[in-house]
């Protein structure tokens, strides 16, 4: 068989880590017709804009991306060289239609369960057969049929084990994205993260949208990826408080590569919102939840979600999770302004709040969070920490990783430490990264 010929591919990925893995698997299916990755869209012949719906922002970015990359693709044109457009990811799978009204430059629109078929896409959108709209619902098949394969950058991967959400939070699009809960089988996700080793990965990092709602036990499979000899790390993201068992409790305590970080979203802190937004817990169930986490793990890293200003939620609903916050104490988090999202329950509610008292909830919030991711960093300096150097740092003479806690963390240290676990004295802390030198006698 003669080599097909080189071709760029650029892709622009959106949304959560889930859409980063699915974007390098998309390159690693394109690979094999020919396709090699570059930087920039100006040179590509295909574009894939890997898309992201969770808020109105995140999906309007779409639209106005497609502007520029119309623009490109009639340079390239005028110079007699063809470019095709791909629009994948979640606002694919929700509004392909509309897209395609929207856009005439797309040129193919696909769902995240269907891109094992992009290479038989692509061959129909060029050769003007047809079929621009995928958008099956079958994950099964996917995982099957994508490529063994996998490139592999760096020394921390990311590994999809489990997708979509039967939860239906009022307020959210993910179970109309990625569709109903299906866990890879254990064997499946061994042999994935065996094959990472071998490549030198030292950490992986497990999705799931429910990630701990992954079918036979997330503990369990963390268990036995914990024996793969290499992988010293292990992460998961992103929990859910009402999957969290007492198994993967005890194995915080207990593995020694699964890492002190914990994204645990809560979303709001008073119980009557809770309700509203269809969580299955209340506020006391997630404080508790948190406590015995701490029993097992003292040190966690606690992460986590919030939305403000969900329709309903007074002023002492906001306080509520103020109280929360205050009492779970996060080492870092996420909070969003509530964006109505069409289609949602919650979309219909009365009480929608204005957005003018969303941002001034928001930020009363987020100074509160930022405050707590302070004193979390500030409390490693003088402490060593096992830091997994990852690549240069942003000065020459340094090199940067992640601590256990996941901070990002810049050390004075030689070049050939990356790619391996150090010990590094934190000498100072910021409110994004820690400062220090390898611990050279302790190395
Ligand atoms: N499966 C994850 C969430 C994935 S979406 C979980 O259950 O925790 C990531 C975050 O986006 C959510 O945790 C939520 O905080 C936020 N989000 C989702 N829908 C939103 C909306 N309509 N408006 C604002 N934020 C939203
Ligand atoms: Fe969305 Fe809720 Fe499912 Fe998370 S659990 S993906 S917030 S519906
Ligand atoms: Fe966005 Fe889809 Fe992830 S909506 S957050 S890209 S699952």
């Amino acid at each position: 068989m003669s080599k097909p010929p080189q071709k760029r591919l650029y892709i622009k990925t959106y949304g959560c880590q889930m859409n980063v893995y699915d974007s390098e698997r998309m390159a690693d299916v394109l690979r094999p017709l020919g396709y090699a990755l570059t930087e920039a869209p100006d040179d590509a012949d295909l574009v894939v804009l890997n898309t992201c719906h969770i808020r109105e922002k995140a999906a309007e970015k779409v639209y106005s991306e497609l502007g520029r990359i119309k623009r490109i693709k009639e340079i390239r044109a005028e110079a007699g060289q063809e470019t095709q457009i791909a629009v994948a990811g979640c606002v694919a799978q929700a509004e392909g239609e509309e897209i395609m009204r929207r856009a005439p430059v797309v040129d193919l629109v696909i769902g995240p369960q269907s891109y094992h078929r992009l290479p038989e896409l692509i061959a129909r959108t060029s050769r003007q057969l047809g079929e621009r709209l995928a958008a099956d619902f079958d994950p099964e098949d996917k995982f099957d049929r994508l490529p063994e394969e996998r490139a592999v950058q760096g020394y921390s991967a990311f590994l999809t084990v489990q997708e979509g959400c039967d939860k239906f939070c009022t307020f959210c699009v993910v179970p109309y994205t990625r569709g109903a809960e299906f866990s890879r089988s254990p064997e499946t996700v061994e042999a994935e993260a065996r094959r990472l080793a071998e490549k030198g990965v030292r950490e992986v990092t497990l999705l799931g949208q429910n990630v701990n709602a992954y079918e036979g036990g997330l503990a369990a499979l963390v268990r036995r990826l914990a024996r793969i000899e290499g992988l010293d790390r292990i992460r998961y993201t992103t929990s859910h408080p009402r999957d969290m068992d007492e198994d993967l409790i005890a194995a915080h305590g207990e593995l020694e590569a699964l890492m002190p970080y914990l994204h645990l979203p809560v979303q709001a802190g008073s119980d009557k919102v809770l309700k509203a937004m269809n969580r299955g817990h209340s506020a006391e169930h997630y404080l508790r939840l948190v406590e015995r986490i701490r029993a097992a793990r003292p040190d966690i890293a606690l992460s986590g979600d919030f939305i403000v200003g969900f329709p309903g939620e007074s002023d002492a609903d906001f306080e509520n999770t103020l109280e929360v916050v205050r009492e779970a104490r996060y080492a870092s988090a996420f909070s969003f302004k509530y964006s109505r999202r069409p289609g949602t329950p919650a979309a219909s509610m009365p009480g929608q709040v204005p957005e003018e008292l969303k941002a001034e909830r928001l930020q009363r919030l987020q100074a509160l969070l930022e405050e707590q991711r302070r004193a979390f960093n500030a409390a490693m300096a003088g402490r060593i920490v096992q830091v997994l150097f990852e690549r240069a740092g942003r000065n020459p003479g340094q090199v940067a990783g992640r601590s256990p806690y996941l901070q990002a963390v810049h050390a004075e240290a030689p070049q050939h430490l990356i790619g391996r676990i150090v010990p590094v004295r934190i000498a100072s802390a910021g409110s994004n990264s820690l400062a220090g030198a390898v611990e050279l006698e302790a190395a």
